[in-house]
């Protein structure tokens, strides 16, 4: 999700471009008909060149739907449509951000002065200064300073309100700083805090005040939900690169790791379709066939900078620094939406009143984040500074190869024969943490009947193989998350194993239980 915030962004990204304009070298256009044949050739192309088995993009510019168009396949057999439905990852917390703005407006909530301890009395920060400090507006700007600790609620089962008691054991950093710490749990706890504070199911508050007067009928929560539909997309990942580029391309179960607890951060499925019409609406802030839908103040406040997002500048043709609001990346360029299985992307231009949604139906890939940069250059006949489909190639390749890392893992060099301290059977166990919740260790049969050690965390899975003392090696699996490294047993001082340390976020020392 991105957005070109103020018009003096907008102008000092214009006049870059421009400054660059001469050094374009003659013909790098192409033998362009027009600008939308043009935008078709480039997405079908680069969707076979990432590696991209379905998408979809949807164009809205000056009010008017320009282009929306199908590529590749939603599944082994039917075509990726513009209807097709999606997960769509990180654009669900625009949404939040909205339905918590016309609670602002109606008064049952603040954005910055009621603690969301307050809406959500099971919400408590390790510091009880910090609990009654930390506003609506502080999490949903992702400077609340908390860490990430995604891996205590995805997948998970529990309740929400059991999950959200968690956060009182999460050890925070001392300094306070203006940075985002991009935080998808704290996104989820706004939401929940928000809809309690009105005594409603997140979902449904996001129903009533958002999807439905907005008449985005294809928009609805759950992974579940949105199977029932007829034209929906399977998500897909794929080995490696090389995998993705001829074709060879798993089926991920359907199932999401943000549905349920974490639906607030990326619980939404929508269409490019839908998408547009709810980016036209911010941008128009809050307008919709001219109508007043949304309150303009509480759209406004989430399209203002609350916190830095990142410093440096990547090119001249992105802004100085990115902020973020509360849902949206403010930038001249950049910033997407990720759930498993789904990449999505839906960008605003307010000044140029330009709308791109783009949805895909694979795991790994740069081009949704790219994209748009072409089609606005196509659209606003902005000189082409930049070889587009080069960088979501490189880009798409980057993800591979941070995927392959995880994999293979950072682990130390092994030293010879260091047997563990213990026999493997004693490793065995039920452990526990007040963040991350149970693990277990168990002894199984493995191969020709010999013994080994087993890990599982929730849905996360492994093997475990003695490498040296008592550290075993892992790859910690589900869906398209694997993470190798070594889980090392800990010894008390009587003798007996009294925990466990995993990498998850951060180091996490699970306790045996008694
Ligand atoms: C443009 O079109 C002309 C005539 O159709 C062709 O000769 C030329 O190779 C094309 N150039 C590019 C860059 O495709
Ligand atoms: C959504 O559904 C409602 C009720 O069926 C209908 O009135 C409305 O026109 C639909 N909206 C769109 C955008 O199709």
């Amino acid at each position: 999700m991105k957005l070109i915030p103020l018009s003096i962004l907008v102008l000092q990204g214009l006049t870059v471009i421009q400054a660059a304009k001469n050094e374009v070298p003659k013909g790098s256009r192409g033998n362009s008909t027009t600008p939308l044949a043009n935008i078709r050739r480039f997405l079908e192309e680069t969707r076979i060149q990432n590696g991209i088995p379905g998408m979809s993009v949807a164009i809205l510019h000056k009010g008017k739907l320009i282009f929306a168009e199908g590529f590749g396949k939603r599944n082994d057999r039917e075509p990726f449509t513009p209807e097709t439905l999606t997960m769509i990852g990180s654009v669900t917390k625009s949404f939040t951000a909205a339905a918590v703005g016309e609670l602002v407006t109606e008064g049952k909530v603040d954005w910055d002065t009621t603690p969301v301890s307050k809406y959500l009395p099971e919400f408590e920060a390790s510091d009880p200064v910090l609990t009654s400090e930390l506003t609506l507006e502080d999490l949903l700007s992702h400077r609340s300073g908390f860490p990430v600790v995604d891996a205590s609620w995805f997948y998970n089962t529990e309740s929400r309100k059991e999950l959200v008691k968690r956060m009182k054991y999460v050890k925070m950093d001392t300094k306070l700083r203006p940075y985002s710490k991009y935080n998808n749990v704290m996104t989820s706890i706004a939401g929940i805090a928000a809809a309690n504070a009105v005594d409603m199911e997140y979902e449904d508050l996001v129903r009533q005040k958002l999807i439905k007067p907005l008449g985005l009928n294809n928009t609805g929560f759950s992974i579940k939900e949105m199977s029932k539909h007829r034209n929906y997309a399977v998500p897909y990942d794929a080995a490696s690169f090389s995998d993705a580029k001829s074709g060879k391309f798993k089926q991920l179960s359907l199932e999401s790791m943000a549905t349920g607890v974490a639906a607030p951060a990326g619980g939404l499925y929508s269409n490019v379709l839908d998408l547009v019409r709810w980016g036209q609406t911010i941008m128009r802030y809050g307008e919709q066939d001219g109508n007043q839908v949304l309150s303009k103040d509480s759209v406004i406040e989430t399209l203002s900078a609350q916190s830095i997002y990142s410093k440096g500048r990547r090119t001249p043709e992105f802004s100085p620094s990115l902020t973020y609001g509360m849902g949206w990346i403010l930038d001249s360029y950049k910033g997407s939406g990720k759930v498993d299985g789904y990449i999505s992307n839906l960008a605003l231009f307010p000044d140029s009143e330009l709308v791109v949604a783009h949805l895909t139906n694979i795991y790994s890939n740069a081009l949704p984040e790219i994209s748009y940069l072409y089609i606005a250059d196509e659209i606003l006949g902005l000189p082409k500074t930049m070889d587009w489909a080069q960088m979501a190639i490189s880009g798409t390749q980057q993800w591979y190869d941070e995927a392959n890392m995880a994999l293979k893992g950072f682990i130390p060099e092994r030293v010879k024969n260091k047997p563990p301290s213990h026999d493997l059977r004693e490793f065995a166990g039920d452990y526990t943490d007040p963040v991350y919740g149970d693990l277990t260790i168990r002894v199984e049969k493995g191969h020709k009947g010999k013994e080994e050690l087993r890990i599982k965390l929730r849905v996360f899975e492994g093997k475990l193989e003695h490498y040296h003392f008592d550290s075993f090696k892992t790859t910690l699996a589900y869906s398209v998350i694997h993470v190798t490294q070594l889980v090392t047993f800990v010894t008390g001082k009587d003798g007996k194993v009294t925990g466990v340390q995993v990498t998850l976020e951060s180091e996490v020392k699970f306790q045996k239980k008694k």
